[in-house]
């Protein structure tokens, strides 16, 4: 289930005159930048609208076990530049002058109780990350493709992975039909074997690191041996990457072949991200992919760029992995 909501024009530009205040720039400094929100959020400036909305957000995450959500009109960059597509981020850096996309991410975090999480292997230990087409990785399953994705969760590999992910749409063209799938770990769940749960709930798997997170830390090659399935419906899965371990039993192969029929057998929400569109959905408690139905543009389906950030469930949540986070700086993790 994905819930919905809708902002007037009104409240857009309502929500984007405030935020058009933030002139500190999120990758020079983050933590000044983040107590700017905070800031606005205390003094009790955020239009009631969208504090009432991520509110409900919140509450739906946390009392109904709805994990994925659409907000649709947001307030974005008057000027969204197009970046070089064999160095991108270092291109935004020169280009972005404003942060428009970025607070209202912050924002949202903020207001849903859910802290940003970044890497300092990743991006250059950026707390937004541009999915956007970099010529080096086309065709791969990574962050920068300009393909399709297979069902996945973010950085599967990694011992330190964000609860939620959000995808706020800055340059996309409705020309093309591309879709982000979203598919529930309940309803993997549901056609899931008994017997095949307990074999995923074992850690007799293995995921290698993609070609991005690869050439970002040599060190990064497979993760160590994980379960596939944990807690009610997590999963830690990439579709075609995430395997069996060499010495794994019959048993532990075969729910393996059980999850992927029960991938393909479950019901699949499919959102098409526009411009304007924040879609805020549960990283491990789903899956997710990118499908390419058809593109009639090719020069947008190029220059598709969508914003986005990894966050924890909870400060709570995050707590968990203090160990590996700077000691200034929660959610930023430096030990890999
Ligand atoms: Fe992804």
């Amino acid at each position: 289930m994905i819930t919905q909501l809708q902002f007037s024009d009104i409240q857009k530009e309502e929500l984007s005159k405030l935020i058009g205040t933030i002139t500190t720039s999120p990758y020079k400094n983050y933590r000044l930048f983040k107590q700017s929100i905070t800031q606005l959020i205390e003094n009790g400036q955020v239009p009631s609208f969208f504090v009432q909305a991520c509110e409900q957000v919140r509450q739906e995450r946390k009392y109904q076990g709805i994990n994925a959500h659409l907000l649709r009109n947001v307030p974005l960059d008057t000027v969204i530049p197009e970046f070089d597509q064999s160095d991108s981020v270092n291109d935004k850096y020169a280009k972005k002058m404003t942060f428009v996309g970025e607070a209202l991410l912050e924002m949202f975090a903020q207001l849903t109780d859910s802290p940003l999480l970044a890497y300092r292997t990743r991006n250059n230990g950026d707390f937004f990350h541009d999915v956007y087409a970099d010529k080096k990785y086309s065709n791969t399953q990574t962050q920068k493709t300009d393909g399709e994705l297979y069902f996945h969760n973010d950085r599967t590999a990694h011992p330190v992975r964000a609860d939620f992910l959000s995808l706020l749409g800055m340059r996309c063209s409705e020309e093309n039909l591309i879709y982000t799938g979203y598919l529930d770990g309940k309803a993997i769940l549901e056609n899931l074997q008994a017997e095949s749960q307990e074999w995923l709930r074992k850690p007799l798997f293995v995921t290698p690191y993609d070609e991005y997170s690869r050439n970002s830390n040599v060190k990064q090659i497979d993760s160590e041996l994980h379960p596939i399935l944990e807690n009610t419906h997590t999963f830690r899965y990439y579709d075609t990457r995430t395997t069996y371990a060499p010495d794994a039993p019959t048993e532990a192969i075969k729910a393996l072949v059980d999850l992927k029929v029960a991938i393909t057998k479950a019901k699949k929400g499919r959102v098409s991200i526009n411009k304007g569109d924040l879609f805020s959905f549960a990283n491990q408690d789903s899956l997710h992919n990118r499908e390419i139905i058809q593109v009639n543009d090719q020069h947008s389906a190029e220059k598709r760029w969508l914003l986005k950030t990894y966050s924890f469930r909870s400060p709570e949540a995050m707590g968990v992995y203090n160990d590996y986070f700077d000691a200034n700086l929660p959610g930023f993790v430096v030990a890999e």
